[in-house]
């Protein structure tokens, strides 16, 4: 185990924050959605929210609005909800389920299979007709990946598979003792926030306003203790960040409100592991929060360049869920508080970021060394793409 001294490594030094512009200007919006969001892979959920064929969710990132469905063949679908011939929204909904598989257009009745997004019926249009292939109008597909229980999309059909994009093999080793593929949500929550997108990132990815904004987080886990690495020989990747644990503060069996052991621990962690939270980022939007009887996972998604939603999953022992006395606030509510903290601080940083007194940006500390790498993985997508 290799823990940084202070918190930072010797690297860490103070530099410009990225302009005050790049968190709201609607050009610079289009541009990261086009060359960061709409070609990496993106963590849009669990498999069990849509367990059975035919049920659906739909993610929305800018304008865009995706359908994830599971098929026949048990594996999840990707399209965009875009019906093919004069450009409807097909779900409206959330999530819900397609009877007998199909997906009906409720502006013209157009009917796609949503097993393989063909065309497979458009009502007084026969296959004969000349100048009409149904074979050339069906739903605009993207990538989907499972991990560990974790639904992936990526919207470039040109995309290498999501283990090579995260190096996944040797990466995700060290968190299989956390066993996500078996852990089921227990909680979902949504979260409104009227913020750029990278300031929730930037956020994520220091701990320098935990003391400030956080004290429940910090009286669970002291702030500016030293985070030990989870393995040296783990290398960081380009998106997968491994941010390491913290220690429970002594008077605290576990990682929520009141410190209070209200679940077993999970099975494959040490004792060690038991009295830390592990953190795993990935850019350009998610964490995982590792604790030791559950996970909290969020998921970040750009609507608007002010405006920003925040998908978050709690996970726990499907066992426990299973109990009829299972208790569950004492993550739940630990994760939600810490969340509400952390976008009221983000919508503060919004309306500075808009000042005409912040077109140059702020300053980086040393403490921010998270913040200026996320920085420099957003310059690197913008230039490369
Ligand atoms: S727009 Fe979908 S059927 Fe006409
Ligand atoms: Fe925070």
């Amino acid at each position: 185990m290799k823990s940084i001294e202070g918190g930072f490594p010797e690297y860490a030094k103070f530099e410009p924050t990225a302009p005050g512009r790049d968190y709201y200007d609607p050009d610079n919006f289009k541009d990261e959605l086009e060359n960061i969001w709409f070609d990496t892979w993106l963590l849009a959920g669990r498999e069990e929210e849509i367990p059975n064929r035919g049920d659906y969710k739909t993610v929305q990132i800018g304008n865009e609005n995706f359908v994830l469905t599971r098929g026949i063949d048990g594996n999840v679908n990707g399209f965009y909800n875009v019906c093919r011939h004069r450009g409807s929204r097909l779900c409206t909904k959330e999530s819900g389920h397609f009877s007998q598989g199909r997906i009906i257009c409720p502006y013209h009745s157009w009917m796609y299979s949503a097993d393989t997004g063909e065309l497979s019926k458009a009502p007084n249009i026969s296959d004969d007709d000349e100048g009409f292939n149904p074979e050339n109008h069906a739903l605009v597909d993207i990538k989907v990946e499972s991990w560990d229980g974790f639904l992936w999309i990526n919207a470039n059909p040109d995309s290498p598979t999501l283990s090579e994009c995260f190096n996944l093999p040797e990466s995700w080793s060290i968190y299989e003792k956390y066993e996500m593929e078996r852990l089921k949500v227990g909680k979902t929550g949504t979260y409104k926030v009227n913020a750029n997108w990278k300031l929730l990132m930037d956020n994520a990815e220091e701990c320098y306003h935990c003391g400030t904004i956080h004290p429940e987080l910090s009286k669970s886990t002291p702030p500016m203790q030293p985070r030990q690495w989870v393995d040296e020989e783990v290398p960081e990747t380009k998106v997968l960040k491994h941010v390491g644990s913290m220690g429970l503060n002594p008077g605290f069996e576990r990682c929520n409100i009141d410190g209070n052991a209200y679940r077993p621990v999970f099975p494959s962690l040490s004792d060690e592991d038991a009295r830390k939270i592990s953190y795993l980022h990935i850019f350009p939007h998610a964490y995982l929060c590792m604790a030791s009887d559950y996970v909290f996972a969020a998921s970040i998604f750009p609507i608007a360049p002010d405006y920003t939603i925040v998908k978050g999953y709690w996970l726990f022992d499907p066992d426990e869920l299973e109990k009829d006395d299972a208790y569950l606030q004492d993550a739940i509510e630990f994760w939600d508080i810490t969340c509400q903290e952390d976008w009221a601080a983000c919508e503060l940083a919004q309306q500075g970021n808009e000042s005409r007194s912040y077109q140059n940006g702020g300053t980086l500390t040393p403490i921010d060394w998270r913040v200026a790498n996320f920085k420099k993985y957003i310059k690197n997508e913008m230039n490369n793409n």
